[in-house]
């Protein structure tokens, strides 16, 4: 299955994806940033996968931006689009045009800490108990129904940075393996609430 992976950052997570491709059956049309200096775009371009780097300072509203994402992502006529550490809201006109085939990481669990800086504001609020969440996008900022979650305990001696590397470890398995049940069609967003594996309600 064709997918473009969309990324800010770093890129460990794409990193991953790129080395599982084969294993998953998916074919990486393109890697798109709006950040001209993630690091991500490196790993793509060492992995020969063509690379888009969409400025935002370049245009005057978020929907002025995501209308020029949508028109690279059309042209690549693909099936599914990875958010792999993209770190810009997407526009509700984005996320109806794609509905039901985008899958987000994200480093909390779900419905705990969305949006940003999630592992200290674990630690703050003296959980015991962090996790990632893959879940579909739909117009709720990570709200979108969950597929899949795992955890990790929090130590006493946890700093932020210690907790973000336990969980980039987890992300770093299950990403692909919910890529996977999505390119072998196993996976359906129903409507915003209900997303379905094998046809049972998740
Ligand atoms: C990950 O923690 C992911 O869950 C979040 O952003 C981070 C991206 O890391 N959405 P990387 O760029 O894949 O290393």
């Amino acid at each position: 299955m064709k997918a473009v992976i969309l990324i800010s950052g770093n890129g460990s997570n794409l990193q991953t994806i790129i080395e599982n491709a084969d294993r998953i059956d998916l074919q990486i049309s393109c890697v798109i940033s709006n950040n001209k200096n993630a690091f991500g775009l490196k790993r793509a371009k060492s992995s020969k996968i063509q690379t888009y780097i969409i400025e935002p300072e370049l245009f005057n509203s978020k929907e002025a931006f995501d209308k020029e994402l949508i028109s690279i992502i059309d042209r690549q006529e693909v099936e599914l689009l990875i958010l792999a550490g993209y770190m810009r809201i997407l526009t509700p006109l984005f996320v109806s045009h794609y509905f039901g085939k985008i899958l987000n990481i994200h480093p909390s669990l779900l419905p705990k800490f969305p949006g940003l800086n999630t592992h200290q504001r674990a630690i703050d609020a003296s959980e015991k108990v962090h996790g990632v969440s893959i879940h579909f996008v739909t117009k709720e900022l990570d709200g979108g129904p969950l597929i899949y979650q795992d955890s990790v305990i929090i130590d006493n001696s946890d700093t932020e940075k210690t907790l973000s590397m336990k969980v980039l470890k987890k992300e770093h398995v299950i990403y692909s393996k919910v890529i996977h049940w999505y390119t072998q069609r196993r996976l359906n967003l129903i409507d915003d609430k209900t997303a379905t594996l094998d046809g049972k309600i998740i």
